[in-house]
């Protein structure tokens, strides 16, 4: 009697668990979910022109030793990645004079302005401040075909 309970029970676990995974990749996001908001872009325009518009130029096109933020080389360079890398990659090393310069608000804040100029829609919530949770976040150059 007590066997079977126990078997029961495990077959209930395994099965809900199964569930579970099956609905994950159904919840992956990418940049077109609208990830960030316009008032956290705005916030982000005025950290990039005092820490980073200096090198990268005003309109993110890049500047004499630095490259563009935005445009077709740069969304190459980070399409299939995700946006958890590229908070990684401005908080390690950017800016390039002193890198770790910023908070992690304003890198996110940051993010979310080359967001908007890459032309990715804004949302109703704002981006997450932690890598863990961006790295769920696709960059994808191309706009998915609409779910279902
Ligand atoms: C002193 C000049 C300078 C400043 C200021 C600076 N950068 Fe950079 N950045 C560079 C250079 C040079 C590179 C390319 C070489 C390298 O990666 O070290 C680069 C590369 C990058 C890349 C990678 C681009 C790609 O195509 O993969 C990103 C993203 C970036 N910077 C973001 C930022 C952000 C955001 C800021 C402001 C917080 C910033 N940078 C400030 C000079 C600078």
């Amino acid at each position: 009697m007590r066997k079977a309970l126990f078997l029961s029970t495990l077959a209930l676990l395994v099965s809900s668990f199964s569930l579970l995974r099956a609905q994950a990749p159904g919840e992956t996001r990418s940049v077109w979910d609208g990830v960030y908001t316009e008032e956290q872009a705005k916030r982000g325009e005025t950290a990039y022109s005092k820490e980073c518009a200096s090198c990268h130029g005003d309109m993110l096109t890049g500047g004499e030793s630095a490259p563009p933020l935005t445009g077709g080389v740069f969304q190459a360079n980070w399409n299939g990645l995700t946006l958890g890398d590229l908070f990684d990659r401005i908080r390690k090393t950017m800016p390039l004079s002193k890198p770790g310069r910023l908070t992690r608000e304003q890198d996110t804040d940051v993010l979310a302005f080359l967001l908007s100029v890459n032309k990715f829609p804004a949302g109703k919530t704002e981006l997450y401040r932690q890598s863990e949770m961006l790295k769920e976040i696709r960059f994808e150059t191309k706009k998915p075909a609409a779910k279902n």
